[in-house]
């Protein structure tokens, strides 16, 4: 076999909270299975979470957990880089170039951006706004080839490529154009209480979203509280029966049955049943998961050192790429 140079895959997650089943199915589960092919770099994009206003001893806290869930998740630091966006300053630096190369118009466009200054009317600040620039950074900082991201963050990875693009157009050849990586199944779990909306940390009731650590018994509740509809069958249809039709993708991730099969498998038995099913295939997965997690977050040494271990490494790519981008731009080298 010839030696091919492998893809380059960078993504990140903010550490806002305790990560749902939508991060796990959405990002996270992918992350770890891509491994196998790829150089990846994953990180947690605290400075991301700091554009909505932060607990800063929670946001401390969270930011370890966050790493540790990615630990347990199957992320192998011998493998691919785990670092903090924080650790890396020079994302911080190319933000700014990327900044000056976006425009007002365009960041205006974002969806993201318009529904998180509705959501936080009282603090519509500059970084809501230059988010995206600091997100293509992240991305372009390493020429990733390849970003996995849920559906919800489509729009900023195609901001990403027009940014690269116009870089590219004005001072030559500089950063590589990134694609999405988005599976089909799974790329938009919705809340379990308004399956028209997507599962989200940040969701006010509890019920609508499944955390990475809830207990077996607090999982079986919440999926018999679901929103399903009056109907009573099993089948799917996103856009008349999207409550079932998003329990149906839940149970597909974790089973490995299509839709058609699931349908049979649950002809003419209730909604009951069903909830419980889809419970029972969670519980068992997130079982390894929570057990690994507990045992890593215990051990802050370990969790650490990964993290630094990470860091140094994910600078030496991203220094390298900043001093590049400097001299390109004009700026003094003495
Ligand atoms: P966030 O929680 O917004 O930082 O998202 C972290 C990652 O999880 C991103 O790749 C998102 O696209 C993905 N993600 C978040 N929520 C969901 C969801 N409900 N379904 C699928 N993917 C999700
Ligand atoms: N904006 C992403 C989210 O909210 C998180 C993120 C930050 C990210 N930087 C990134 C994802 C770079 C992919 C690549 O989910």
């Amino acid at each position: 076999m010839s030696e091919t140079k492998r893809q380059r895959i960078l993504s990140g997650i903010q550490p806002t909270g305790t990560f749902t089943l939508g991060n796990y199915i959405g990002a996270v589960r992918n992350w770890a299975a891509l491994q196998d092919q790829f150089d990846c770099l994953y990180m947690v994009a605290d400075l991301h979470a700091l554009t909505v206003r932060q607990v800063p001893a929670e946001l401390r806290a969270h930011t370890r957990e966050a790493a540790s869930m990615l630990l347990a998740a199957g992320i192998d630091p011998s493998r691919s880089i785990l670092f903090v966006q924080s650790h890396v300053p020079a994302h911080t630096q190319l933000n700014w170039i990327l900044c000056c190369n976006s425009q007002f118009g365009e960041l205006s466009r974002m969806t993201q951006f318009k529904d998180k200054s509705a959501k936080h009317p009282d603090n519509v600040n500059g970084g809501l706004f230059t988010y995206p620039a600091l997100m293509a950074a992240d991305i372009l900082i390493y020429n990733a080839d390849l970003v996995p991201v849920g559906q919800d963050q489509s729009q900023h990875l195609e901001l990403a490529r027009n940014i690269a693009q116009r870089f590219n157009s004005a001072y030559s050849e500089t950063f590589v154009l990134p694609n999405g990586y988005i599976t089909k199944e799974g790329a938009k779990i919705m809340s379990l209480q308004d399956p028209l909306h997507k599962m989200s940390k940040s969701d006010t009731n509890v019920n609508a979203y499944i955390l990475m650590t809830d207990t077996p018994d607090v999982i079986l509740r919440k999926f018999k509280r679901a929103v399903t509809d009056s109907e009573g069958i099993v089948r799917a249809d996103p856009a008349e029966k999207p409550g079932v039709t998003n329990l149906m993708s839940i149970y597909s991730v974790f089973t490995g049955k299509d839709f058609e099969e699931i349908q049979r498998e649950f002809e003419g038995r209730g909604y009951g049943e069903f909830k419980e099913a889809v419970a029972e295939t969670v519980i068992s997965a997130l079982a390894p998961i929570q057990g690994e997690y507990n045992r890593i977050l215990a051990d802050k040494a370990y969790v650490d050192g990964i993290l630094a271990q990470g860091a140094a490494a994910a600078s030496r790519l991203a220094d390298r790429m900043v001093a590049k981008v400097y001299k390109k731009v004009g700026l003094l080298q003495i």
